[in-house]
């Protein structure tokens, strides 16, 4: 936006998406439930006596044009629903939605469907994709409901495809996709509408921790490409401040606080706030099953010094984990100690260092720590019968707690 120079420089804000005053009720005895709640009673009693659930209540908030707003809070507060309501699919009980200043309910059915297919997209925690379809045809099907052209369509899905980095794997099905890789189908199906407004309920929850941080990188180098709003549901309070222009914490139906990441750290508007904000880090906690990994070289007992130093040789390593014919661990053979067996110094008994340090798939990450920083090789990950499950490398703990 342009600021006249003769005029104060105050940045005007400019909204996209207004919210005002937004009710949504489940059930059908409606207006006995707005009795109730005007007498003060509880949502709990009001659920009880007339089969009502309020699953929104009284909501308002502004979203900026360009900008992502972050809706927290925890499960049942009302995050989807809020959501639902911005394209219509469900009609709120009350209040209104304004679309750059149009009243959402004055709308024709044609002006409803042109909204919701042009100007405001959808993606789902639940990938939502056509699985008979290949990447590319899920990338294209809006635009395809919408008539455009093939040649059109392919080639604006091909510019999503490559903005969510996943060229090249265009034809493959999505059923041959990881969850992550489907995701990034769903935002670039989302994306290759080109809408004004992207929702996204809880896109990456689904996901492990390690490729979900890769999704909310590439959630901000999309939106520093693209420049969408954003309406961002999550319940991971990081999330909503890594991603988040602005956060509105939910509670119950209403929302408690809308701020920006930082003026919330620093003024919670109450203890339920604090109470999300303090569990920040503890969101955070990873596990060892995380982070680890199938070691490159294995090899069993039996199967000796030859084929050890092979594996190595092609993975270009210097140690190999050895294994009994049941997985159990034995330990961990280094490529000197290898040649030492080859030349006949040693024996590959002897050859085997057994006291390596050793940890569960259910260990927390920063209990690691210690170990970590006086292990020789990486941590093994073993089962409850010692049966080798992963290693984790001290680089994959150190990462994990940046
Ligand atoms: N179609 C429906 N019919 C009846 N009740 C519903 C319906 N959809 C949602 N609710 C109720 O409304 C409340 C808010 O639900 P909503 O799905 O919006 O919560 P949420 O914050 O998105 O939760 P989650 O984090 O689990 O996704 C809940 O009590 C839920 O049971
Ligand atoms: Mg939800």
């Amino acid at each position: 936006m342009q600021n006249n120079p003769n005029t104060n420089p105050a940045p005007e804000r400019d909204i996209i998406l207004k919210v005002e005053h937004l009710t949504k009720m489940f059930g059908r005895r409606k207006s006995q439930a707005k009795e109730m709640q005007a007498k003060g009673r509880s949502r709990d009693d009001i659920l009880k006596e007339t089969g009502v659930t309020i699953a929104v209540d009284d909501v308002s908030f502004e979203a900026e044009r360009g900008k992502t707003f972050s809706l927290i809070g925890l499960s049942g507060s009302g995050k989807s629903t809020v959501v639902r309501c911005l394209n219509f699919l469900w009609q709120p009980t009350e209040g209104s939605i304004f679309f750059n200043g149009e009243n959402i309910a004055d709308y024709s059915p044609q002006q409803l469907m042109e909204y919701r297919r042009k100007h405001i997209s959808m993606v789902f925690q639940s990938f939502g994709l056509l699985s008979h379809r290949d990447v590319l045809d899920n990338v294209a099907y809006g635009l395809e409901i919408r008539g455009i052209d093939k040649k059109k369509r392919t080639d604006a899905a091909m510019r999503m495809i490559e903005m969510v980095n996943l060229k090249g794997w265009e034809n493959k099905n999505v059923g041959e996709l990881s969850g992550g890789m489907r995701q990034r189908v769903g935002i670039a199906r989302a994306l290759a509408n080109d809408p004004d407004i992207l929702l996204m309920d809880e896109p990456f929850s689904a996901l492990d921790p390690l490729v979900r941080r890769d999704m909310q990188f590439e959630m901000l180098s999309i939106q520093e490409k693209l420049n969408k709003t954003i309406i961002f549901i999550t319940h991971d309070i990081n999330e909503a401040f890594k991603l988040g222009d602005q956060v509105a914490i939910m509670r119950d139906g209403r929302i408690v606080q809308t701020d920006t990441p930082e003026n919330m750290t620093q003024n919670p508007a109450d203890d339920y706030v604090r109470d999300f904000i303090d569990s920040a880090d503890k969101a955070q906690i990873y596990y060892v099953k995380h982070f680890m990994q199938r070691p490159a070289c294995l090899i069993r007992q039996q199967e000796g010094v030859a084929l050890a130093l092979k594996q190595m040789r092609s993975n270009d390593l210097s140690s190999a984990y050895v294994v009994d014919n049941r997985m159990k661990f034995i330990g961990v053979i280094t490529l000197d100690n290898a040649f030492r067996v080859r030349a006949g110094e040693l024996s590959f008994d002897d050859a085997i260092v057994r006291d390596v340090p050793a940890t569960t798939r259910d260990t927390q990450i920063a209990d690691l720590i210690p170990l970590a920083s006086q292990a020789r090789f990486p941590i093994v990950v073993l089962d409850e019968k010692g049966r080798l499950e992963g290693i984790i490398s001290k680089a994959a703990i150190l990462t994990s707690l940046q």
